[in-house]
């Protein structure tokens, strides 16, 4: 006998068994989970939604993730690295618009060349900000070396996730060899915790093969972790690749929505003091996706940045959202969206994480 919802729903803490009850709640019943989600945020991290600007700086990549559009062997893909000027001028804008924080990011490549780049850009910024632009990195698996590198060179926080938590389920997403090592991936995400990131994950919802036991097991990996910061979205398939041949099985795109929804909510219940991400994965379901995902539980929203011209190239699936506007246009609709979910915007604040700062005992 599975133990009704509400009885769930007022406890502590959560077995695997309860995760799944929960993640497999009815239209009905997700609505409880939903209530109680929003009450908890509203408790524990309020009522503001952090910027978090985002410059995907190239979409060169020398990996070969059988989901992703801009994957090293999809030859259809355009290739760019933005320039230098490009960027600065971007995380100007991010700064004179009191966004308070940027992200960078990129396809994984750790040439010596690529790693000075990033360094030097990561100087400029935070001398031309006077530090008071927060810069998170989400580069992928990297040397320690190099994690120490930006880090001291002004990045703070990183992202990168664990895509999947169930290192079998890994092996059926990614090539089978050193590049693509799941044991390395935990191991690179010891390391940035380890250098003093602030370290993000997060994992894509609704993969073909993927059970809710799964997903629990995603949750549980979280709190495990004890992690700072989620960003999680439905797998959104993508023509040119290899995971495409699989679209005829997997859920419907709207089941996956919400699925990632329920995900979302129940993180927060879950871990009431981490930051959580309103993915653009769930807005190119949904048109109102990340206004909803901000009702259940996210505190943070990444608006592009990225210099329009590149955008359409930066496409990791199908229909994802802003490649036609610029950063004022974006700026512009967020706001109203935001509002329009009944949150504010915290602007000119890095928004750090409050887990991070318990954890680091300066709260
Ligand atoms: N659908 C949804 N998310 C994807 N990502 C890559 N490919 C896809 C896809 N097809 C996500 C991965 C990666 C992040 C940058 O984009 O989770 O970590
Ligand atoms: Fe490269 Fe990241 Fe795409 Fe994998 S998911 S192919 S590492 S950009
Ligand atoms: Fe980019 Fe709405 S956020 S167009």
């Amino acid at each position: 006998m599975t133990k009704p919802l509400e009885q769930i729903l007022s406890q502590d803490s959560f077995n695997k068994n309860d995760l799944v009850t929960l993640l497999n709640a009815d239209e009905q019943q997700r609505q409880l989970i939903f209530a109680k989600a929003a009450e908890i945020k509203e408790k524990y991290v309020g009522k503001k939604v952090f910027y978090r600007g985002l410059i995907e700086f190239s979409n060169l990549c020398g990996k070969n993730c059988y989901y992703c559009g801009i994957r090293a062997g999809n030859k259809n893909a355009h290739r760019y690295e933005v320039t230098p000027e490009e960027v600065m001028e971007a995380a100007r804008y991010a700064w004179e618009n009191k966004f308070g924080s940027i992200v960078i990011q990129a396809g994984e490549r750790s040439d010596k060349n690529f790693v000075r780049r990033i360094s030097e850009v990561l100087k400029q910024i935070r001398e031309m900000s006077k530090g008071e632009l927060g810069i998170t990195l989400s580069l992928g698996e990297q040397t320690e070396k190099t994690y120490r590198e930006w880090f001291e060179s002004g990045a703070h926080r990183y992202l990168l996730r664990i895509e999947v938590s169930n290192p079998e389920l890994y092996g059926k997403y990614h090539p089978n060899d050193k590049k693509h090592d799941y044991q390395k991936r935990i191991e690179s995400l010891q390391l940035l915790r380890k250098v003093g990131y602030q370290v993000g994950t997060g994992v894509m919802i609704g993969l073909p093969f993927q059970t809710t036991e799964d997903l629990a097991d995603d949750l549980i990996f979280f709190r495990d972790f004890d992690i700072d910061m989620v960003g999680m979205g439905p797998y959104i398939e993508h023509e040119h690749t290899p995971m495409y041949q699989y679209k005829d099985q997997l859920m419907s795109k709207i089941d996956r929505f919400y699925l990632s929804l329920k995900m979302v909510a129940v993180l927060r219940i879950m871990m009431k003091d981490i930051n959580i991400a309103a993915t653009t994965a769930m807005q190119a379901i949904d048109p109102l996706g990340r206004e909803k995902a901000i009702k259940v539980g996210a505190n943070i929203i990444m608006p592009n940045l990225t210099p329009t011209s590149y955008r359409e190239d930066y496409l990791l699936y199908e229909d994802k959202p802003c490649t036609d506007e610029d950063a004022e246009e974006c700026k512009r609709c967020l706001e109203a969206r935001i509002h329009m979910a009944g949150g504010e915007i915290g602007y000119g604040e890095w928004g750090d994480s409050k887990h991070f700062r318990k954890r680091k005992g300066e709260n």
